[in-house]
Protein backbone atom coordinates (compact mmCIF):
# COMPACT_ATOMS: atom_id res chain seq x y z
CA UNK A 1 0.00 0.00 0.00
CA UNK A 2 1.52 3.34 -0.58
CA UNK A 3 1.00 6.16 2.03
CA UNK A 4 0.80 9.17 -0.20
CA UNK A 5 0.50 12.82 2.07
CA UNK A 6 1.21 15.23 -1.01
CA UNK A 7 -0.51 16.49 -4.27
CA UNK A 8 2.17 15.88 -6.50
CA UNK A 9 2.69 12.26 -5.68
CA UNK A 10 -1.15 11.41 -5.68
CA UNK A 11 -1.57 12.31 -9.16
CA UNK A 12 1.87 10.55 -9.91
CA UNK A 13 0.14 7.26 -8.23
CA UNK A 14 -3.27 7.98 -10.00
CA UNK A 15 -1.66 8.01 -13.17
CA UNK A 16 0.40 5.17 -12.78
CA UNK A 17 -2.84 3.30 -12.09
CA UNK A 18 -4.90 4.68 -15.22
CA UNK A 19 -1.65 4.13 -17.16
CA UNK A 20 -1.64 0.80 -16.46
CA UNK A 21 -5.58 -0.06 -17.23
CA UNK A 22 -6.95 0.13 -13.54
CA UNK A 23 -10.01 1.57 -12.87
CA UNK A 24 -10.29 3.34 -9.27
CA UNK A 25 -12.58 3.47 -6.24
CA UNK A 26 -12.08 5.67 -3.54
CA UNK A 27 -13.55 5.28 0.11
CA UNK A 28 -13.03 9.39 1.87
CA UNK A 29 -12.86 8.87 5.65
CA UNK A 30 -11.74 10.79 8.57
CA UNK A 31 -9.86 8.23 9.86
CA UNK A 32 -10.64 6.32 13.12
CA UNK A 33 -11.29 3.26 11.14
CA UNK A 34 -13.73 0.88 12.21
CA UNK A 35 -15.81 -2.05 10.35
CA UNK A 36 -17.92 0.39 8.39
CA UNK A 37 -15.78 1.87 6.74
CA UNK A 38 -13.82 -1.62 6.24
CA UNK A 39 -16.50 -2.68 4.45
CA UNK A 40 -16.77 0.04 2.25
CA UNK A 41 -13.20 -0.47 1.33
CA UNK A 42 -14.24 -4.11 0.35
CA UNK A 43 -17.09 -2.87 -1.17
CA UNK A 44 -15.00 -0.72 -3.37
CA UNK A 45 -13.40 -3.37 -4.52
CA UNK A 46 -16.32 -5.38 -5.95
CA UNK A 47 -16.61 -2.36 -8.29
CA UNK A 48 -12.96 -1.22 -9.39
CA UNK A 49 -9.53 -2.77 -10.08
CA UNK A 50 -7.78 -0.69 -7.20
CA UNK A 51 -9.16 1.42 -4.00
CA UNK A 52 -7.43 4.43 -2.44
CA UNK A 53 -8.70 5.59 0.81
CA UNK A 54 -8.55 9.25 2.14
CA UNK A 55 -8.05 10.15 5.78
CA UNK A 56 -8.64 13.50 6.51
CA UNK A 57 -10.34 15.31 9.31
CA UNK A 58 -12.10 18.12 7.78
CA UNK A 59 -12.04 20.45 10.08
CA UNK A 60 -14.70 22.81 8.12
CA UNK A 61 -17.27 20.52 8.16
CA UNK A 62 -17.03 20.55 12.48
CA UNK A 63 -19.16 23.38 13.71
CA UNK A 64 -18.03 22.84 17.22
CA UNK A 65 -14.93 23.24 18.15
CA UNK A 66 -14.78 20.82 20.85
CA UNK A 67 -16.27 18.23 18.57
CA UNK A 68 -13.20 18.53 16.09
CA UNK A 69 -10.78 18.35 19.34
CA UNK A 70 -11.98 15.43 20.57
CA UNK A 71 -12.66 13.68 17.20
CA UNK A 72 -10.66 10.06 17.21
CA UNK A 73 -7.12 10.23 15.44
CA UNK A 74 -5.52 6.77 15.31
CA UNK A 75 -3.54 6.92 12.85
CA UNK A 76 -1.04 4.28 12.70
CA UNK A 77 -3.90 1.84 13.22
CA UNK A 78 -6.10 3.31 10.54
CA UNK A 79 -2.88 2.65 7.83
CA UNK A 80 -3.26 -1.15 9.01
CA UNK A 81 -6.56 -1.68 9.02
CA UNK A 82 -6.69 -0.06 5.16
CA UNK A 83 -3.39 -2.04 4.28
CA UNK A 84 -5.23 -5.48 5.64
CA UNK A 85 -8.64 -4.35 3.75
CA UNK A 86 -6.59 -4.57 0.44
CA UNK A 87 -5.97 -0.47 -0.39
CA UNK A 88 -3.42 0.14 -2.88
CA UNK A 89 -3.14 3.89 -1.61
CA UNK A 90 -3.62 5.47 1.62
CA UNK A 91 -3.82 9.46 0.53
CA UNK A 92 -3.33 11.50 3.87
CA UNK A 93 -3.16 14.88 2.69
CA UNK A 94 -2.33 17.93 4.84
CA UNK A 95 -4.71 20.34 5.70
CA UNK A 96 -2.34 23.19 4.56
CA UNK A 97 -2.81 20.90 1.11
CA UNK A 98 -6.49 20.66 1.40
CA UNK A 99 -7.03 24.62 2.10
CA UNK A 100 -3.98 26.91 1.62
CA UNK A 101 -3.65 30.53 2.20
CA UNK A 102 -6.38 32.36 1.43
CA UNK A 103 -8.83 29.84 0.63
CA UNK A 104 -12.12 31.30 -0.74
CA UNK A 105 -14.35 28.58 -2.17
CA UNK A 106 -16.94 27.04 -0.85
CA UNK A 107 -18.73 24.34 -2.40
CA UNK A 108 -22.91 25.00 -1.47
CA UNK A 109 -25.60 22.37 -1.87
CA UNK A 110 -28.52 24.07 -1.29
CA UNK A 111 -32.21 22.98 -0.66
CA UNK A 112 -31.34 19.56 0.82
CA UNK A 113 -28.23 20.39 3.03
CA UNK A 114 -30.77 23.07 4.87
CA UNK A 115 -32.64 20.53 6.56
CA UNK A 116 -32.43 17.81 9.65
CA UNK A 117 -28.47 17.53 10.05
CA UNK A 118 -28.17 20.94 7.98
CA UNK A 119 -30.16 22.54 10.84
CA UNK A 120 -28.64 21.72 13.93
CA UNK A 121 -24.83 21.68 12.46
CA UNK A 122 -24.96 25.22 10.19
CA UNK A 123 -22.53 25.03 7.88
CA UNK A 124 -21.47 21.54 8.19
CA UNK A 125 -22.68 20.26 4.55
CA UNK A 126 -20.83 23.07 3.33
CA UNK A 127 -18.19 21.67 4.98
CA UNK A 128 -18.75 17.99 3.24
CA UNK A 129 -19.64 19.02 0.06
CA UNK A 130 -16.61 21.57 -0.65
CA UNK A 131 -14.04 18.97 0.88
CA UNK A 132 -15.49 15.88 -1.08
CA UNK A 133 -15.74 17.86 -3.96
CA UNK A 134 -11.67 18.40 -3.42
CA UNK A 135 -11.25 14.94 -2.79
CA UNK A 136 -12.70 13.72 -5.56
CA UNK A 137 -11.01 16.26 -7.92
CA UNK A 138 -7.30 15.51 -6.93
CA UNK A 139 -8.48 11.51 -6.78
CA UNK A 140 -10.16 11.26 -10.05
CA UNK A 141 -12.04 7.92 -9.17
CA UNK A 142 -14.29 6.36 -11.25
CA UNK A 143 -16.35 5.15 -8.28
CA UNK A 144 -16.63 7.00 -4.80
CA UNK A 145 -18.78 4.91 -2.07
CA UNK A 146 -20.26 6.33 0.82
CA UNK A 147 -22.34 5.40 3.83
CA UNK A 148 -25.99 4.75 3.90
CA UNK A 149 -24.88 5.64 8.11
CA UNK A 150 -25.02 9.17 7.21
CA UNK A 151 -27.70 9.30 4.36
CA UNK A 152 -28.06 13.18 4.08
CA UNK A 153 -24.80 13.29 3.71
CA UNK A 154 -24.78 10.61 0.77
CA UNK A 155 -27.65 12.29 -0.89
CA UNK A 156 -26.08 15.83 -0.90
CA UNK A 157 -23.23 13.92 -2.89
CA UNK A 158 -25.13 12.65 -5.13
CA UNK A 159 -26.34 16.18 -5.82
CA UNK A 160 -23.27 17.67 -5.83
CA UNK A 161 -21.68 15.30 -8.70
CA UNK A 162 -25.10 15.84 -10.79
CA UNK A 163 -24.75 19.03 -10.61
CA UNK A 164 -20.89 19.86 -11.24
CA UNK A 165 -21.16 16.95 -13.88
CA UNK A 166 -18.16 15.25 -11.82
CA UNK A 167 -17.03 11.77 -13.43
CA UNK A 168 -17.37 9.78 -11.18
CA UNK A 169 -20.39 7.18 -9.89
CA UNK A 170 -21.47 7.17 -6.32
CA UNK A 171 -22.06 4.37 -5.19
CA UNK A 172 -23.96 4.03 -1.33
CA UNK A 173 -23.46 1.23 1.01
CA UNK A 174 -25.90 -0.04 3.83
CA UNK A 175 -25.14 0.96 7.57
CA UNK A 176 -22.73 -1.72 8.94
CA UNK A 177 -24.12 -2.42 12.72
CA UNK A 178 -22.95 -4.22 15.63
CA UNK A 179 -24.38 -7.43 17.12
CA UNK A 180 -26.88 -5.46 18.80
CA UNK A 181 -28.08 -3.31 15.98
CA UNK A 182 -25.75 -0.09 16.83
CA UNK A 183 -24.98 1.83 13.92
CA UNK A 184 -20.76 1.43 13.84
CA UNK A 185 -19.46 5.08 14.61
CA UNK A 186 -16.49 6.68 15.38
CA UNK A 187 -18.78 8.87 18.01
CA UNK A 188 -19.16 5.34 19.79
CA UNK A 189 -15.76 5.30 21.09
CA UNK A 190 -17.46 8.24 23.69
CA UNK A 191 -19.79 6.51 25.21
CA UNK A 192 -20.18 4.95 28.58
CA UNK A 193 -20.92 1.56 28.71
CA UNK A 194 -24.27 2.41 30.39
CA UNK A 195 -25.09 5.32 27.94
CA UNK A 196 -23.79 1.85 25.24
CA UNK A 197 -26.79 0.17 26.18
CA UNK A 198 -29.53 2.77 26.32
CA UNK A 199 -28.20 3.72 23.12
CA UNK A 200 -29.61 0.72 21.39
CA UNK A 201 -33.05 2.34 21.70
CA UNK A 202 -32.50 4.53 18.67
CA UNK A 203 -31.92 1.62 16.34
CA UNK A 204 -35.01 -0.19 17.72
CA UNK A 205 -37.04 3.34 17.92
CA UNK A 206 -36.86 3.41 14.05
CA UNK A 207 -36.92 -0.22 13.77
CA UNK A 208 -40.31 -0.51 15.28
CA UNK A 209 -41.55 3.09 13.49
CA UNK A 210 -40.63 1.07 10.50
CA UNK A 211 -42.32 -1.70 10.91
CA UNK A 212 -45.82 0.85 11.83
CA UNK A 213 -45.18 2.70 9.07
CA UNK A 214 -44.52 -0.40 6.67
CA UNK A 215 -47.65 -1.88 7.64
CA UNK A 216 -49.97 1.41 7.31
CA UNK A 217 -50.18 2.53 10.59
CA UNK A 218 -50.57 6.32 11.03
CA UNK A 219 -47.27 8.03 10.46
CA UNK A 220 -48.00 10.97 13.44
CA UNK A 221 -48.35 8.30 16.36
CA UNK A 222 -45.59 6.33 15.22
CA UNK A 223 -43.20 9.04 15.44
CA UNK A 224 -44.34 10.23 18.37
CA UNK A 225 -44.11 6.49 20.28
CA UNK A 226 -40.70 6.59 18.61
CA UNK A 227 -39.52 9.91 20.66
CA UNK A 228 -41.16 8.70 23.68
CA UNK A 229 -39.20 5.65 23.44
CA UNK A 230 -35.98 7.43 22.99
CA UNK A 231 -36.73 9.68 26.37
CA UNK A 232 -37.98 6.67 27.99
CA UNK A 233 -34.49 5.38 27.30
CA UNK A 234 -32.67 8.54 28.72
CA UNK A 235 -31.60 10.49 25.62
CA UNK A 236 -31.55 14.12 26.39
CA UNK A 237 -32.39 15.89 23.50
CA UNK A 238 -34.14 14.29 20.29
CA UNK A 239 -32.88 16.97 17.28
CA UNK A 240 -35.54 14.99 15.20
CA UNK A 241 -37.08 11.61 14.63
CA UNK A 242 -38.59 12.37 10.98
CA UNK A 243 -39.96 10.49 7.92
CA UNK A 244 -38.96 11.52 4.60
CA UNK A 245 -38.55 11.44 0.94
CA UNK A 246 -35.43 9.21 -0.10
CA UNK A 247 -34.19 11.40 -2.33
CA UNK A 248 -35.59 15.37 -1.28
CA UNK A 249 -35.35 14.43 2.36
CA UNK A 250 -38.56 16.19 2.69
CA UNK A 251 -40.94 15.63 5.11
CA UNK A 252 -44.13 13.04 5.01
CA UNK A 253 -46.92 12.66 7.17
CA UNK A 254 -48.10 10.41 5.30
CA UNK A 255 -46.27 6.68 3.89
CA UNK A 256 -45.15 7.17 0.06
CA UNK A 257 -42.80 4.32 -2.24
CA UNK A 258 -39.42 5.83 -1.74
CA UNK A 259 -39.56 6.79 2.00
CA UNK A 260 -36.84 7.10 4.75
CA UNK A 261 -37.18 7.03 8.81
CA UNK A 262 -33.69 9.52 9.96
CA UNK A 263 -32.73 10.72 13.36
CA UNK A 264 -30.81 12.68 15.37
CA UNK A 265 -30.57 12.40 19.24
CA UNK A 266 -28.12 12.89 22.34
CA UNK A 267 -26.87 10.15 24.76
CA UNK A 268 -24.77 11.95 27.37
CA UNK A 269 -22.46 14.21 25.56
CA UNK A 270 -22.86 12.06 22.43
CA UNK A 271 -24.76 13.03 19.40
CA UNK A 272 -25.98 10.04 17.63
CA UNK A 273 -27.37 9.80 13.97
CA UNK A 274 -28.84 6.80 12.63
CA UNK A 275 -31.37 5.67 9.97
CA UNK A 276 -33.36 3.10 8.09
CA UNK A 277 -35.46 2.02 4.63
CA UNK A 278 -39.43 1.77 5.08
CA UNK A 279 -40.35 -0.51 2.49
CA UNK A 280 -44.55 -0.93 2.64
CA UNK A 281 -46.12 -2.92 0.53
P1 LIG B 1 -16.44 9.32 8.24
O1 LIG B 1 -17.39 9.65 9.33
O2 LIG B 1 -15.05 8.86 8.60
O3 LIG B 1 -17.11 8.25 7.34
C1 LIG B 1 -16.48 7.80 6.16
C2 LIG B 1 -17.49 6.97 5.39
O4 LIG B 1 -17.84 5.82 6.14
C3 LIG B 1 -18.79 7.74 5.11
O5 LIG B 1 -19.22 7.49 3.79
C4 LIG B 1 -19.73 7.16 6.14
O6 LIG B 1 -21.10 7.23 5.77
C5 LIG B 1 -19.25 5.71 6.20
N1 LIG B 1 -19.67 5.02 7.42
C6 LIG B 1 -19.49 5.45 8.70
N2 LIG B 1 -20.05 4.56 9.55
C7 LIG B 1 -20.60 3.58 8.80
C8 LIG B 1 -21.33 2.38 9.09
N3 LIG B 1 -21.63 2.03 10.33
N4 LIG B 1 -21.73 1.62 8.05
C9 LIG B 1 -21.46 1.98 6.76
N5 LIG B 1 -20.76 3.08 6.43
C10 LIG B 1 -20.34 3.87 7.43
O7 LIG B 1 -18.38 10.80 6.52
C11 LIG B 1 -17.26 11.27 6.66
O8 LIG B 1 -16.23 10.62 7.29
C12 LIG B 1 -16.87 12.64 6.12
O9 LIG B 1 -18.00 13.48 6.16
C13 LIG B 1 -16.28 12.61 4.69
C14 LIG B 1 -17.29 12.07 3.67
C15 LIG B 1 -14.99 11.76 4.66
C16 LIG B 1 -15.91 14.06 4.27
O10 LIG B 1 -15.03 14.62 5.16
Amino acid sequence: MQIIRDPQSLRAAVKALKDSGKSLAMVPTMGALHAGHVHLVNEAAKHADAVAASIFVNPTQFNDPADLARYPRQEEQDLVMLEAAGCEIAWLPTAGDMYPDGFATTVSVTGISKRWEGEHRLGHFDGVATVVAKLLIACEPDVALFGEKDFQQLTVIRRLVADLGLPVEIVGVPTVRDAVGLALSSRNAHLSPDERERALALPKALRDAAQQIAAGEPVGPALAAAKQALVNAGFLKIDYFALVDASTLVPLSEATVDMRLIAAATIGKTRLIDNVSVISD
